[in-house]
C-alpha cells in the first residue's frame, strides 16, 4: 500500500502547470493542496473571455446557470442556490489568531493548530470527482501600490466566473506576482465530493457543516460549504475586509465596508467621499445616486459600492481605491425609481443570483415594478403568482438574491475609479438602519468624537446574513462581522489615522431610515438623500451651518436645499429629533458594547461617553430644533 507520502509525489507529478507558471510558493501549494483534496483535475484560469464563456457553457449544460433572453439580458445567466446555502453564515465565521485575544470578542476564535485539525478532515478528498480551479486575482487595479493579490482555490465554477467579474482576475495577476510568495491563500470548497457514480446537483453545498476560518498572521483564508457570496467569493469579504483590516493595521492603513463616491458641484467643484452602512443598508443606492433635476447640475460618479482601502498619501491626505472590479448587489429593492443607473449596470453580462424568473427569460423581483408579472418561477425553481404570494406569503426572489456586474457597465462610474492612486478621501459618512432615535445627519464635533459615533452605530439586522432579521445590533463602522481582529484595537487604529494627518476628513452620521408613528419611512430617502449630501459637502467647504445638539451639529430646515421638494419644517423637525428618552436608552447600550470591549477600549471613549451623558442630563442643553439656546455655526 503507498504511504501517503508516495500518494502526494504521485499527485504532484500529475499536475500539468502551464509554462507561465513559474512562482514556486503558489506551485507547491497547488501540489500540496491537490494531494489533499484530490480533485478529479486541476484547471489554471487565464481569464479569458473564451474561458468565461467556456465555463458559463458548461454550467448551462450541467444545470448550475440558465441562460436568459437574449435579447431581454444579453450574455446573462441565472443562478438558483441550495435553500440552506442564501446568505453568509456569521455564526459559521472564525478568525484564528494565535493569541485568542487578538480576535476579540467581535470574532468567533479557534486556535489556528485546532482548527487546521478541525478542517484537515473535512479537507481531505473534499474535490472528488470535481474540478479543482486556481484563480490568481487581484484586489485593486493590477500594479496599484494599494492593490494586492491572492489567488482563490476553489471547486465551484460559480465561483470562477464570480471572481472574474468582481475581481481582477487571470493569467496577467502572475506576473504581477512575479516570484513573491507573499499572495494570500485563499481555499474553498462547496464540501460535496462527488463519489464515483453519483450525480451532481445543481448547486452543490454542504448543508449539515460550513466553515469559514481565516488565519491573519499565515495570510490565509479556508471556507468550508458554502457556495455563495462572501462565503465563497474569498476576495471580498474573507480578504478585502478580514485579512486587509488586520495587514492595514499592522501597515498604517484602513480596509472599510464603505461605499466611495465623487460629487461635482454645480460650480464643477470635485469633492470625494465613503461612506460606511451595513450589509443591505444603502451603500450600493447612494454609490449611485442620482441627484433630484431641480438640485441644479449636482452630478454624482461612482468609485465602489462596497469596499474600499485607503492610505495617508504624501500631501497629508486619505487615499482610497476600490479593491473590487464589480458589484455584488441586492437584488430586492432595485428599480429604475431607487436605482437607474444599477438597472442599466444590470441590462447584460449580469449573473443573478436567487431571483426570480418571468415566461419570457428575464428576472424579476420584489421591488422591480409595483405590480409583479401574473405568472413567474421562483428562487426555488416553483410556480409563482401574485395570488400564491399573497397566500403563502412566499417571496419570489430571496431577500438577498443578488447581482453580479462588471464595475465598468455602471453608467455613473467615475473616470478615475481604475486610477492607482485612489482618490482623495474629503469625508466619511457612518450610517445604520434605525426606525427610532438617530437623525437624519449630525455632524460630531471633532475626529474623536466622529470615531466614537461610527464605533456605537447601531442597525437593525438584515437578510445579508443567516439568521434573525429587523433586531437592532451595535455594527461599530459596519464592520462587526468583517474586522480581522480586536475591535478596540480596530477604534484606536481610526483614532490614531485621524490625529496623524494635517486636516483628516469630517466624519458624519445618517439615518435613512427613521419611521413614523405610521409605520413608514419618515425620510424619502434615494435621490433625495443628494439634500443631505450637498449639506456635508457644504460644510466641509465651510459654507452649510446647521445647530449645535448634544451629538453634534445638526442642519435646521432652513440649513437645506428643498427646491423641488415638498417636505415641511414639523416633518424635518420629525427626521431630525433628538429625544431624551431614546437617547438615554442609547447611550446604555453604547456603554454595553463598550463594556464588552473593554480590554481594549480606547481611554478617549470612556470620556466621551461620559460627556454626552453628561449633556443629555444637564437642564441647559437643549433638544428641540430652532430653539433658543441653540448656536449658529
Ligand atoms: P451590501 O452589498 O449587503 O453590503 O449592502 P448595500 O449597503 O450595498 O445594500 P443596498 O444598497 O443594496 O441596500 C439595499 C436596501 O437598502 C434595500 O432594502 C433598499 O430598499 C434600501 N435602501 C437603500 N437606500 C435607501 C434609502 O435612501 N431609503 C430607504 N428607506 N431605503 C433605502
Ligand atoms: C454584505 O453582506 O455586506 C455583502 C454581500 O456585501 S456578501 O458578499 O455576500 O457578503
Ligand atoms: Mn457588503
Amino acid at each position: 500500500m503507498a504511504k501517503e507520502s508516495d500518494v502526494i509525489t504521485m499527485k504532484i507529478q500529475n499536475i500539468r502547470f502551464p509554462e507561465y507558471l513559474k512562482n514556486e510558493t503558489l506551485r507547491r501549494w497547488v501540489s500540496e493542496t491537490a494531494a489533499l483534496v484530490e480533485p478529479r483535475d486541476v484547471y489554471f484560469c487565464d481569464g479569458s473571455d473564451e474561458e468565461y464563456r467556456r465555463l458559463c457553457d458548461e454550467m448551462v449544460a450541467a444545470g448550475t446557470l440558465k441562460r436568459l433572453n437574449e435579447a431581454k439580458r444579453p450574455g446573462s445567466f441565472l443562478a438558483l442556490s441550495d435553500p440552506s446555502d442564501v446568505a453568509r453564515v456569521e455564526d459559521r465565521t472564525y478568525v484564528c489568531t494565535r493569541n485568542h485575544e487578538d480576535a476579540g470578542p467581535n470574532n468567533n476564535w479557534m486556535d489556528p493548530v485546532e482548527m487546521k485539525k478541525t478542517l484537515n478532515p473535512l479537507l481531505r478528498g473534499c474535490m472528488r470527482g470535481r474540478t479543482m480551479y486556481v484563480i490568481p486575482f487581484s484586489m485593486g487595479p493590477i500594479g496599484s501600490p494599494i492593490s494586492q493579490v491572492g489567488v482563490e482555490i476553489s471547486d465551484s465554477p460559480y465561483v470562477v466566473v464570480n471572481m472574474r467579474i468582481m475581481t481582477r482576475m487571470g493569467r496577467k495577476v502572475l506576473d504581477v506576482l512575479g516570484d513573491r510568495a507573499d499572495f494570500v491563500h485563499c481555499l474553498h470548497t462547496v464540501g460535496a465530493p462527488l463519489e464515483p457514480g453519483n450525480k451532481d446537483v445543481a448547486w452543490p453545498c454542504n448543508k449539515e457543516l460550513k466553515y469559514i476560518t481565516h488565519f491573519p498572521e499565515d495570510k490565509t483564508i479556508i471556507s468550508y460549504g458554502s457556495g455563495y457570496g462572501g462565503n465563497a467569493l474569498l476576495g471580498k469579504k474573507c480578504f478585502a475586509l478580514r485579512i486587509a483590516s488586520f495587514m492595514g493595521r499592522q501597515e498604517g492603513w484602513l480596509a472599510e465596508h464603505m461605499l466611495i463616491l465623487g460629487a461635482e458641484s454645480p460650480k464643477g467643484e470635485k469633492t470625494y467621499v465613503a461612506a460606511a452602512f451595513p450589509s443591505a443598508c444603502g451603500k450600493t443606492n447612494f454609490a449611485m445616486l442620482i441627484p433630484p433635476k431641480t438640485m441644479n447640475g449636482w452630478k454624482i460618479t461612482t468609485i465602489g459600492d462596497d469596499i474600499a482601502w485607503i492610505k495617508p498619501g504624501k500631501d497629508g491626505r486619505l487615499y482610497a481605491i476600490n479593491p473590487e472590479a464589480g458589484y455584488f448587489g441586492v437584488a430586492p429593492g432595485t428599480s429604475l425609481r431607487t436605482n437607474e443607473n444599477a438597472i442599466k449596470t444590470i441590462s447584460k453580462n449580469t449573473i443573478f443570483t436567487n431571483v426570480a424568473l418571468t415566461e419570457d427569460g428575464d428576472v424579476w423581483w420584489e421591488g422591480l415594478s409595483d405590480r409583479p408579472p401574473t405568472r413567474l418561477t421562483d428562487w426555488q425553481g416553483n410556480p409563482w403568482t401574485p395570488e400564491i404570494g399573497k397566500e403563502t406569503g412566499k417571496k419570489a426572489a430571496h431577500p438577498n438574491a443578488r447581482f453580479t456586474a462588471p464595475a465598468g457597465q455602471c453608467p455613473s462610474i467615475d473616470p478615475n475609479w481604475e486610477n492607482p492612486e485612489g482618490v482623495p478621501i474629503s469625508a466619511f459618512i457612518f450610517g445604520g438602519r434605525r426606525g427610532t432615535t438617530v437623525p437624519l445627519v449630525v455632524e460630531p464635533r471633532d475626529w474623536e468624537s466622529g470615531v466614537y459615533w461610527a464605533a456605537t452605530i447601531g442597525s437593525e439586522t438584515t437578510a445579508a446574513a443567516a439568521g434573525a432579521v429587523g433586531q437592532v445590533r451595535r455594527d461599530p463602522f459596519a464592520m462587526l462581522p468583517f474586522c480581522g481582529y480586536h475591535m478596540g484595537d480596530y477604534f484606536q487604529h481610526w483614532l490614531n489615522m485621524g490625529t496623524g494627518l494635517p486636516r483628516p476628513p469630517r466624519i458624519f452620521g445618517v439615518n435613512w431610515f427613521r419611521k413614523g408613528p405610521d409605520g413608514k419611512f419618515m425620510w424619502p430617502g434615494y435621490g433625495e438623500n443628494m439634500r443631505v449630501l450637498e449639506w456635508i459637502i457644504g460644510r466641509v467647504q465651510g459654507i452649510a451651518h446647521g445647530r449645535e445638539t448634544e451629538i453634534g451639529i445638526v442642519p435646521r430646515y432652513s440649513d437645506l436645499n428643498w427646491s423641488g421638494m415638498d417636505m415641511s419644517e414639523l416633518q424635518f423637525e420629525a427626521v431630525s429629533k433628538i429625544d431624551r428618552e431614546e437617547w438615554s436608552q442609547e447611550l446604555r447600550l453604547q456603554s454595553e458594547l463598550i463594556e464588552k470591549l473593554n480590554s481594549r477600549i480606547p481611554k478617549r471613549f470612556h470620556e466621551i461617553h461620559k460627556s454626552l451623558t453628561s449633556r443629555f442630563e444637564s437642564k441647559s442643553a437643549s433638544s428641540k430644533a430652532g430653539s433658543a439656546s441653540s448656536l449658529m455655526l
